[in-house]
């Protein structure tokens, strides 16, 4: 199945291939996306780490009681917490009651699968170079040693308006710039309710992580295209990482996502209308660690393929960002640096594939 260790083409090859056509041109798995063990030791290993508890589920959290005035307090109150308890242990949760109509969330991924469906040369139009990040194509070449992702995407800029490079959003399917623009107007307004109920769970000042972040923190849309895979037990759709970003607002269709909470693997189940809200590095930054900034993975399936959308919201390019002043106690004390484009230090780290966070931290 894997190909013969002779002869093997680098990481800048393969990348300039789609891994839509190896599966469309049944080619041979590709050495460097193998990234497991296969065989019964490794199923038992990897089996035993993925949990199977039906108890210990990831938090849904209903975001309308939040911002509702009319919510009696004590509801009110016990949503808060709960928030802020799915923060502080899981780092993720499940937001309902965002506003954004079941409807509208089937509408993006119906123009999003309609892009991945299309030829091959109608996608290239919109491709990005090996070496950069929006456009379509795989991740920017990772260090060497590290394994590729089972999956393509396509990246694009979507907030502030005058970072948008029109040129790589698609023409086809016709619907797709003005869904995503819709899209984008949503997700600005559920980050704002987001962050405002964040800094509520923790008695902080409403707008408290709204300044940190900035009038014009940047929402980077990310459409991932997993593909069927004939080998799951030796690929990863995306390997364990965690964003770098402020936070993420995931859309999946099927399952494949993962959180990693202890040492157990737990699936992102698919719930009709539910968005992921993930903490990433610059939250756990702000919160002074009190917000856990999750490691999570995708796997791929033999059965089925998989479309997800990730929206990163991220402070304010050159903004410093620190913990909040009324999160540093003596119980707690000051755990992080202020940092400034932290963003770009993830990403440095997660192309050798490991975390960045141990940077910021006092
Ligand atoms: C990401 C990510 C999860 C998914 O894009 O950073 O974690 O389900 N995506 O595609
Ligand atoms: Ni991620």
């Amino acid at each position: 199945m894997a190909e013969a260790a002779d002869s093997l083409p680098p990481a800048e090859v393969l990348l300039s291939k789609r891994v839509q056509e190896l599966v469309i041109n049944q080619e041979e798995l590709p050495h460097l996306y193998i990234c497991r063990k296969s065989g019964e030791a490794a199923d038992e290993e990897q089996e035993e780490n993925v949990s199977s508890d039906p108890l210990s589920q990831i938090p849904v959290i209903d975001l309308s009681i939040l911002s509702a005035s009319s919510s009696p307090s004590s509801e009110h109150d016990g949503e808060l917490q709960k928030l802020r308890l799915a923060l502080s242990s899981w780092g993720c949760f499940l937001a309902t009651g965002h506003g954004i109509p079941s409807s509208f969330l089937d509408e993006i991924v119906r123009v999003g699968r309609e892009f991945f469906e299309q030829p091959m040369e109608e996608k290239r139009k919109l491709e990005k170079g090996v070496e950069e990040f929006e456009g379509y194509g795989g991740d920017p070449v990772p260090a060497k040693g590290q394994p590729l992702d089972w999956s393509d995407r396509l990246f694009l800029d979507v907030y502030p308006e005058d970072r948008r490079k029109l040129k790589f959003w698609p023409e086809n399917p016709p619907s797709f710039r003005d869904v995503l623009q819709e899209y984008t107007v949503k997700m600005r307004v559920m980050t704002e309710a987001i962050s405002k109920a964040m800094a509520k769970s923790l008695d902080l000042q409403e707008d408290c992580f709204l300044i940190q972040f900035g009038e014009k923190a940047p929402l980077q849309a990310r459409f991932n295209y997993y593909s069927k895979c004939p080998r799951p037990d030796l690929v990863l759709g995306l390997k364990p990482h965690a964003d770098g970003s402020g936070y993420t607002i995931i859309l999946q269709d099927v399952e494949g996502l993962q959180v990693l909470k202890g040492d157990k693997w737990f699936t992102v189940p698919t719930i009709s209308g539910a968005l992921l809200v993930l903490m990433a590095d610059q939250m756990e930054i702000m919160t002074n660690g009190v917000f856990k900034s999750p490691v999570h993975r995708v796997l791929s399936s033999s059965e089925r393929d998989r479309i997800s959308l990730a929206v990163f919201y991220t402070p304010e390019p050159n903004k410093e960002i620190g913990p909040e002043e009324a999160l540093m106690t003596k119980e707690r004390p000051k755990a992080y640096k202020t940092v400034k484009d932290y963003a770009d230090v993830h990403w440095d780290y997660y192309q050798q594939g490991s975390r960045a966070i141990h940077v910021a931290k006092v």
